[in-house]
């Protein structure tokens, strides 16, 4: 079986749903409210677990009920949590709106995630035995990720780095980087993917949602990746299955095109169900949209 680790962030996502984005300054009403699970980090840990690998995840909850709400989830999902610490901080939150269309606008108070430290990382990776793809997002502070792909390249390990909310990266940190997996915006906001590959990362694959998405890899042609049909409820967390997936197929040996394809799928059905973990796919249900 393949692992996976993550490290990353854990919020518990406040969102009000059912209506329009409000503009600035303007009060709107929505249809509902939910309380449910997420930071970036712990959706791809459980999309990861979700489609068949042994996960572990690197992080941190605070002592409080949505530290304890978060650990019971991830737990539930079949997520190892040996390299999750709880520190005196609160547990991260994200409040989220998510309009009639299913789109998504997302602001994070970082609280415990910003804990997360070098020393935490190269600890809990180096207790690691065996194969792993390792997984980073920018929702926990980088010289954490930074750490993390040092170790990850001292393992002959891959490392794949979502990064998002887009930062300035250190070029050492672009260089150890498999693949990146930016957004549009955020592959802009990071100097575009010509900056990126000339900084040394192995590939970058940018997600246009929509409208599928595009494999960079220095020396060679652009390859465009369709879409993968889907009916859209919520798109909050598909990037995170997105990023999960590509980890889950590289660490199966499947070369980069195969991956970006299965990623695809799993990110297109992670949209089918109200908030980031509603409708985390296994690998059968990947397989079986891409079929059809
Ligand atoms: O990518 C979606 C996630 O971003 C949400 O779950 C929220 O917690 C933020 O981290």
């Amino acid at each position: 079986m393949s692992t996976v680790i993550v490290v990353g962030s854990v919020n518990v996502d406040l969102v009000a749903a059912g209506g329009r984005m409000p503009r600035p300054g303007e009060t709107v009403a929505m249809a509902r409210f939910a309380q449910t699970q997420g930071g970036k980090g712990g959706n791809q840990a459980s999309a990861a677990a979700a489609l068949g690998a042994t996960t572990h995840f690197v992080g941190a909850v605070g002592d409080d009920s949505y530290g304890r709400s978060a650990v019971t989830d991830l737990q539930a999902r079949g997520v190892r949590l040996s390299g999750l610490r709880t520190v005196p901080e609160p547990t991260g939150v994200a409040v989220i709106l998510v309009d009639d269309s299913g789109e998504n606008s997302i602001a994070i108070i970082a609280g415990a995630n910003a804990t997360v430290g070098p020393a935490q990382v190269d600890a809990a990776l180096q207790a690691i035995d065996g194969e792993a793809v390792v997984v980073a997002c920018l929702e926990v502070p980088v010289p954490a990720i930074l750490a993390a792909a040092r170790t990850t390249r001292a393992r002959g390990w891959q490392m794949i780095l979502n990064p998002a909310p887009a930062l300035a990266l250190p070029p050492e940190l672009i260089a150890l980087c498999t693949v990146l997996t930016p957004n549009e915006t955020e592959a802009a906001a990071l100097g575009g993917v010509d900056a990126l590959l000339a900084a040394g990362a192995g590939s970058v694959v940018v997600t246009r949602g929509a409208d599928g998405c595009e494999i960079h890899t220095a020396g060679s042609e652009p390859t465009f990746v369709p879409a993968v049909q889907a009916s859209v409820v919520d798109t909050t967390g598909a990037g995170d299955t997105f990023t999960a997936a590509l980890a889950v197929a590289l660490a199966d040996g499947r070369p980069l095109p195969e991956a970006v394809r299965f990623a695809a799928a799993a990110g297109a059905l992670a949209t089918e169900g109200f908030g980031a973990r509603g409708s985390l796919p296994t690998a059968a249900e990947v397989d079986i949209r891409l079929t059809t």
